[in-house]
């Protein structure tokens, strides 16, 4: 079924959690858990239950006690796995199992040492198994972008028919180009049918080639309806496609997805970036889209100028949308004068204009040694460069 929502699974504590050197406690994925209900995603895939006790005790809590989206557990497709993931659900509001079983030749023959025929026996008797617990049950065909597209396509059917309602399209090795995707995902859609037509289609892109964003967005315009994503972009080897960009990019372009809609409060989008970088220790690069440092911040001065004109000269986001409230004009040797007066007003101070071009040309030649120049050290240069009687305070006690 196409509907014109896009439903956002957020997998920051499974497979963002297999990041190499992160390991969550079970108290701070709750916490984690809540920010991502605050965010408003539609499903938190909470863990791996069977992995470990602490993952299935994390996994236990946050069904108990983060209310509104849909809770999802992680299992292998076969009995044990299954079970355990219920166990860990079952007082979720809206329990979901995934189940997952690998479809192309290279993890079939060496991994998994299976035949084509006993995959497909497998992910209908364990999607049968998911189906008696919960009438919630998505299936993934691991690695199906290296998998020869009929057998995925025959796999997925097989599911379908056994109860899977979400079917989930991993770009495993982030192998795929947008194209590929879009026209795998195009295929699907058309091909695997459920009985009242409404099996969602679903994207799981990882970053190998610095693809995974524009991979899944290929999936969206193809007709998918769910895209599975972690906050900041993290998982396994270059991580998932990143939850922030998919969904601004959605909100801000949705003329290019036919008019697709999601349902997340973008104003979390911030706080919800830096619990994550907090509690994995992963920082997020200055000049990460949508919730870097520097993803609103202006240093040149033509750029400034324009900014302070009119701010969509230069931003094609509001940078409130996302919760961010730093500032977003960034003093450094390339800023004008405009960006100069600004930055003093912010401090609340005022100069006359021979006091503000001796301060300008100290600016300059500082940030020309050590770039950017923040709010305290702009205040130092001007208590060094003027005298107290030429500056005037116009907001008193602000330091
Ligand atoms: O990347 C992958 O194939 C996965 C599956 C378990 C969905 O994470
Ligand atoms: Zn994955």
């Amino acid at each position: 079924m196409t509907t014109d929502r896009v439903r956002i699974f957020d997998t920051t504590l499974r497979d963002g959690e297999q990041s190499p050197g992160i390991a969550l406690n079970p108290q701070q994925k709750v916490d984690i858990a809540k920010q991502l209900a605050r965010l408003g995603v539609d499903i938190i895939e909470a863990g791996f239950p069977v992995s470990s006790p602490g993952d299935f005790e994390a996994v236990q809590r946050i069904s108990r006690e983060v209310e509104g989206p849909v809770i999802a557990a992680l299992a292998r497709s076969n009995p044990v796995d299954i079970d355990t993931a219920w166990e860990a659900i079952k007082d979720a509001e809206r329990p979901r199992i995934h189940t997952f079983l690998a479809t192309s030749p290279i993890h079939m023959e060496h991994k998994l040492q299976m035949t084509e025929e006993e995959v497909l026996m497998a992910v209908k008797t364990s999607v049968a198994r998911a189906r008696e617990y919960t009438d919630d049950v998505e299936y993934s065909p691991e690695d199906a972008t290296r998998s020869d597209v009929d057998f995925v396509i025959a796999v997925c059917q097989a599911a379908v028919e056994a109860g899977a309602t979400t079917i989930n399209i991993p770009d495993t090795v982030g192998f795929a180009t947008p194209w590929d995707y879009g026209k795998l995902i195009e295929r699907i859609v058309a091909e695997v049918k459920g009985d009242r037509d409404d099996v969602i289609i679903s994207t799981h892109c990882h970053n190998d080639l610095g693809l995974a964003v524009a991979n899944s967005l290929a999936g969206v315009k193809a007709g998918a309806r769910q895209v599975e994503g972690a906050i900041n972009g993290i998982g396994e080897r270059a991580g998932n496609a990143s939850v922030e960009e998919v969904v601004m990019a959605i909100r801000t372009r949705s003329d290019a997805f036919g008019g697709v809609e999601v349902g997340v409060n973008t104003s979390e989008l911030y706080a919800t970036s830096r619990i994550v970088s907090e509690y994995t220790g992963y920082p997020v690069q200055y000049n990460k889209a949508v919730v870097g440092r520097n993803a609103f911040a202006h240093e040149s001065g033509i750029h400034q100028h324009g900014v302070l004109r009119k701010r969509e000269t230069y931003e094609i986001m509001d940078p409130t949308a996302v919760g961010f409230s730093g500032s977003d004009i960034v003093l450094g040797k390339h800023s004008g004068r405009a960006a100069f007066r600004h930055a003093l007003q912010r401090i609340g101070v005022e100069l006359d204009e021979t006091s503000f071009d001796r301060v300008f040309a100290r600016m300059k030649q500082v940030a020309d040694q050590s770039g950017i120049i923040n709010d305290t050290r702009l205040r130092a240069i001007v208590d060094e460069v003027v005298s107290d009687s030429h500056v005037v305070e116009a907001i008193n006690g602000m330091f």
